[in-house]
């Protein structure tokens, strides 16, 4: 009845698009059902979805870029993992930390290979080679069609060389970062739109100067000033953090903040999976709090901004940057336990996620997974290949079907009981309106690990939305995952289905992310 493709599943799906006879209901195994609703009104927006909210991170960490994005001994571009990236797609990509960036100096990056220096990599360990600098990340880029995202140094770096970088990178006069550039072999500008002002700034144990608020604020806008007068159409993101630390922040910076950075790293109590999706409630209360605090200290609209700075204040509203993501589980291998295996549950984590990302998507314009490769991340290589984690799969399938206008929906359902801790709905949802092509997508995450759930979806505010495709992950078990010992082995399985008929219901499986496709007829 359905064909099931596993893997390279974007390329495939053509073929993998078979029509169901059968209704929705009798798909179900012989697993314990409940029922649950989703009520969407199709006049109550949530924002639009901005593409930028499924970014990627890459970081000089570990086997981050030597080892995973270049080839540890040659510096080859890795092509087996440049593909996968490809399927995930990312509008943009941030580099080159992180952390590291307190101690990076990007003219370590630049000109002739073999003079660029090796230094140590104070923060992470180990030696970077600088192989993969500023054009070698643009170029990396310009292979998966995405933003460049740089980072400055605000510990051990200047105002100054961060506006050099600023010139080198988008000057297009006679400047002599411009021309470095151009000698370099890139007579046309990177055009660089986003820049960071630093990195956790906050984090007390880092090696990290400003660590308050104040101090941050006021070098911040030095750094602003000089990036800005060399190209006044670059947008930035500020290190946030806390409450106190925002509060300070967008008193002081909001009119030149085009977006406040949020850093959300999710981990689970050993042998309780749900607790992952309670972390993820608390963060949703976080993004709305802050969201509350950026309506109270940065208007919409810059009425007054002193002709003085030479350059204008942002144009648009400020937005929340969550430019690190992802699921930080303490039992990783590697250097600082960071080279983690995604179980099921976690993909799971990750979808609920990208659910709550476009609940939010009023104040959260972009968000970046941290990381790529290797280090937290999706991709896992090792000398000879590279495999998909379970992780990888929910985010190359929202990026490619979640888009447009985020709808509000009410969703009633069970509850997942919690030991000792808050329940939660057992279904988690988000929809997403594209008005381009009069396609509505209902994403459903079924966190029961061993009931289906009976759902019916009720639209309010227009007629005709017709149930045309269905897109199911699930996995052989909640703890199931994909490892390079075993890299022909993939755990998850994807199913396509068109719809000849219009089921009342669907049912979903236990512990599944469902993508429901509607559209206008
Ligand atoms: O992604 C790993 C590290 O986590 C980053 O370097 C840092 O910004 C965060 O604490």
């Amino acid at each position: 009845m359905f064909h099931t493709s596993r893997r390279s599943f974007l390329r495939q799906t053509s073929q993998a698009a078979v029509a169901s006879l059968f209704p929705s209901s009798l798909w179900a195994s012989s697993e314990k059902v409940s029922k649950a609703s989703v009520h969407i009104n199709l006049n109550q927006s949530r924002g639009t979805i901005e593409p930028e909210i499924y970014g990627q991170f890459i970081e000089y960490l570990g086997r981050s870029i030597t080892g995973g994005i270049v080839d540890a001994k040659t510096n080859a571009v890795r092509t087996d993992v440049l593909a996968k990236i490809k399927r995930l797609a990312p509008p943009v990509l941030r580099f080159p930390g992180g952390t590291v960036t307190k101690i990076y100096h990007w003219q370590d990056g630049i000109g002739p290979k073999a003079n660029r220096p090796v230094r140590p990599n104070l923060i992470w360990g180990g030696e970077e080679t600088n192989q993969f600098g500023t054009n070698e990340f643009i170029q990396y880029c310009r292979q998966l069609k995405t933003d460049p995202f740089l980072v400055v140094n605000m510990n051990t770096g200047t105002p100054e060389e961060a506006s050099n970088w600023v010139e080198y990178c988008n000057g297009q006069g006679k400047t002599s970062f411009a021309e470095l550039r151009r000698k370099h072999g890139f007579a046309k500008a990177h055009n660089v739109k986003y820049w960071g002002l630093g990195n956790e700034e906050n984090a007390g144990p880092d090696t990290g100067r400003l660590q308050n608020p104040a101090t941050y604020a006021e070098v911040a806008w030095q750094y602003a000033k000089l990036m800005k007068l060399q190209d006044p159409g670059i947008s930035l993101i500020m290190a946030g953090h806390d409450e106190h630390w925002n509060e300070t922040v967008l008193r002081e910076l909001h009119p030149i903040t085009d977006y406040l950075s949020m850093h959300l790293y999710a981990s689970s109590r050993k042998g309780e999976p749900a607790s992952l999706f309670t972390q993820l409630a608390g963060f949703e209360k976080q993004i709305e709090q802050t969201h509350q605090q950026i309506k109270r200290l940065a208007p919409e609209k810059i009425e007054k901004f002193d002709r003085w700075y030479r350059f204008p204040p942002r144009s648009k509203g400020v937005k929340l940057a969550i430019d690190e993501w992802g699921i930080w589980e303490n039992e990783g291998k590697g250097r600082y336990n960071l080279e983690v295996t995604y179980q099921w549950f976690h993909a799971l984590g990750v979808a609920s996620f990208l659910n709550m990302f476009q609940r939010q998507a009023e104040i959260v314009t972009m968000a970046t997974w941290a990381q790529t490769v290797n280090v937290l991340a999706p991709i896992m290589s090792n000398d000879r290949e590279s495999i998909c984690q379970t992780v990888f799969y929910p985010l190359e399938l929202y990026r490619r079907y979640c888009q447009g206008v985020s709808l509000h929906a009410e969703v009633k359902s069970e509850e997942l009981r919690q030991r000792g801790g808050e329940n939660l709905p057992m279904l988690d949802s988000s929809v997403s309106f594209d008005e381009k092509t009069g396609t509505a997508t209902v994403a459903l995450v079924n966190r029961h690990p061993a009931e289906g759930i009976e759902t019916s979806v009720e639209w309010e505010g227009g007629t005709g939305l017709k149930l045309f495709e269905r897109h199911e992950l699930t996995a052989s078990g909640l703890m199931a995952c994909n490892s390079l010992e075993n890299p022909k082995k993939d755990v998850v399985t994807y199913q396509q289905t068109v719809l000849t008929h219009h089921p009342a219901t669907i049912t979903v499986p236990a512990a599944s992310i469902t993508l429901l496709r509607y559209k206008m007829v």
